[in-house]
């Protein structure tokens, strides 16, 4: 009746410390083991009433409730996210399970009886700002409790990396949580929501081989927004030493294509113009389930990974294609990416598919080759310069972004100078810039001394923030005269004006007015609309201009050749 597969979702974790230090996969789960533990706990049947046998069950959903367990009202969650764009589609993952089961959202703090916080453990800044937000809960959670409000309990969830990371630990630190969940165990929120009404805590931070979430349909936080995003994989094998994620989020596996693709449709269905494939690795994407004849592509010269090559099933360059083809007039961008997987294929349809954004992520993380040796990124300085030369000439127009990392172990003056020349050779569009901070757990905490010190580390970060505006600024000034194709997400609230995006994901604002429409007609510009604009002025992060007319991506393309791309710059 029940498979080993699901056998992870029935997992009681009703005394946190019998899971101290678990990491697990579903595979790695024997039957036999799962009701060990499960005679380590309290026991299942100290919550079911009139039964002494564990319940198996194949759906998720409030399974059993202990007696003293009364919920008498919908209950009402706040959800608090932070962290990276996959956070922000986990808590509609979240959301979509948890409003199955009759739970209500709020956005006033004051009506909230639950609060879900998505957290994120990439940098020890990150984390603070979280225990911030918890000292700030645990005073709410207090006053409810003298309030006359006080038979309506607020409760604490801690969801996403940092509930991974910590696990119990986090109980034991900050005693006003009641529940702690790891990114795979979503499944088991109501489950875990319903114990806490006993007054107990409840944990599960397993990580899975498998749970990709492909059944579940996530319910968009914000449905007026234009654009959606839409996890395409999960976890990283990466490993590179100075990166919690791997630990965090568990193995690498990808959502079988078939799923993606009828998410696609069906928010292009109400409306939706945009849609940003997410994933650690996106370009590492494999669909296993579906096995095709195509000889496996080689990784770049210069490129290699820490783990055994996929072999067969479908790729990213085949979900591309499949996802572009739902609807010519939705964009389709796609984050995060690594270096190493961007075999012709794949630039070839990003480079012939005009609603696939000519974005590319190419996260360097330094500019230096014994930096990179030591971060395990399986390439040299002069193997990534080459791969940026390939994809500006099989892309004509590309814009690039990257992420860099300042002050990682070890990094002398001269190999962080690197990182400046790299920085400075590469015109990038977009970058997102860190110092580095130790993790616990990662090689580079074993390995390395985290002996850059802090001021030196700030200074660095300042000085690549310094050029990376200074270059922007330039990259954009270029911009003015050029015709952009922009689509519309809303209004400025300071100023009224017209807010979009271009191509490159940048900012695009202008006075709203009436322009030509395709029927030959005249009205103002609304959210999801297509319209060119003629930029005017420049700033380091946001363009101003004057909108022409509305348009689609077909006839925008249709009226400026593919040379005429690269000229255009759009
Ligand atoms: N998988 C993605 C994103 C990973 S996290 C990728 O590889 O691009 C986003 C970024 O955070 C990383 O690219 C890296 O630049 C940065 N980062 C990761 N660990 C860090 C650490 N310990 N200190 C500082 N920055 C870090
Ligand atoms: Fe972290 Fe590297 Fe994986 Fe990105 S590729 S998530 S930086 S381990
Ligand atoms: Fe943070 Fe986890 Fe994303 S550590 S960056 S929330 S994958």
């Amino acid at each position: 009746m029940f498979s080993l597969r699901h056998s992870r979702r029935i997992i009681p974790h009703l005394n946190p410390t019998a899971y101290k230090n678990c990491r697990c996969s579903s595979d790695s789960i024997r039957l036999d083991s799962v009701r060990n533990k499960v005679k380590q706990g309290p026991g299942l049947k100290d919550f079911i009433v009139g039964s002494s046998e564990p319940v198996l069950l194949d759906r998720p959903h409030i399974p059993y409730l202990p007696d003293n367990a009364h919920v008498t009202f919908k209950r009402k969650v706040f959800f608090d996210v932070y962290g990276c764009q996959m956070n922000l589609n986990d808590t509609e993952i979240v959301w979509s399970i948890l409003k199955n089961e009759g739970f209500e959202r709020t956005e006033v703090e004051e009506e909230a009886d639950i609060f879900l916080v998505m957290t994120c453990a990439i940098r020890e800044g990150a984390e603070a700002k979280i225990w911030h937000r918890l000292d700030h809960l645990r005073g709410f959670k207090r006053r409810r409790e003298i309030s006359k409000n006080r038979d309506k309990p607020v409760k604490i969830g801690i969801l996403g990396c940092m509930a991974e990371r910590l696990k119990v630990k986090l109980i034991e630190k900050e005693k006003a949580v009641d529940v702690v969940a790891g990114p795979d165990s979503y499944r088991d929120l109501p489950r875990l929501l319903a114990l806490t009404s006993s007054g107990q805590t409840a944990v599960n931070v397993l990580l899975s081989l498998d749970e990709t979430y492909a059944d579940v349909v996530p319910v968009r936080l914000n449905q007026d927004s234009v654009s959606a995003f839409i996890s395409i994989m999960r976890g990283c094998d990466n490993m590179c030493t100075y990166c919690i994620v791997p630990f965090t989020r568990g193995r690498e596996r990808s959502r079988p294509v078939n799923s993606i693709v009828d998410e696609v449709r069906h928010l292009a269905d109400q409306g939706v113009k945009e849609v940003t494939l997410l994933g650690q690795n996106v370009n590492s994407y494999r669909d296993i389930s579906q096995q095709t004849e195509k000889a496996d592509t080689h990784m770049a010269k210069g490129f290699k990974t820490v783990y055994k090559n996929k072999k067969g099933g479908l790729r990213f360059a085949d979900l591309l294609d499949k996802v572009s083809s739902v609807d010519p007039e939705m964009r389709i961008r796609f984050t995060a990416a690594h270096p190493k997987d961007f075999p012709d294929e794949v630039l070839q349809i990003i480079s012939e598919r005009p609603n696939i954004c000519k974005l590319l992520h190419l996260p360097a993380q330094s500019g230096s080759s014994a930096v990179l040796e030591r971060m395990r990124r399986g390439y040299t300085r002069e193997a990534y310069l080459q791969l940026v030369e390939h994809v500006k000439r099989t892309i004509p127009g590309v814009g690039l972004s990257t992420d860099m990392i300042c002050g990682f172990c070890g990094e002398t003056d001269e190999e962080f100078e690197e990182t400046m020349t790299l920085m400075d050779i590469v015109d990038y569009n977009v970058a997102f810039l860190f110092p580095y901070s130790m993790r616990e757990k990662t090689t580079a905490y074993r390995r390395y001394k985290d002996d850059v010190p802090e001021e030196v580390k700030k200074e660095r970060h300042s000085r690549m923030i310094e050029l990376y505006r200074r270059k922007c600024q330039l990259l954009n000034e270029a911009e003015i005269g050029n015709t952009h194709l922009v689509l519309i997400e809303g209004t400025v609230k300071k100023t009224g004006q017209v807010l979009g995006r271009n191509e490159f994901y940048l900012k695009v604002v202008f006075d709203q007015e009436e322009i030509l429409t395709v029927d030959g007609g005249r009205r103002q510009a609304k959210p999801g609309d297509y319209v060119a604009v003629k930029i005017q002025s420049a700033k380091s992060s946001v363009l101003g201009g004057k909108p022409l007319y509305h348009t689609s991506i077909r006839d925008f393309y249709r009226e400026c050749c593919w040379s005429d791309r690269s000229r255009i710059r759009l």
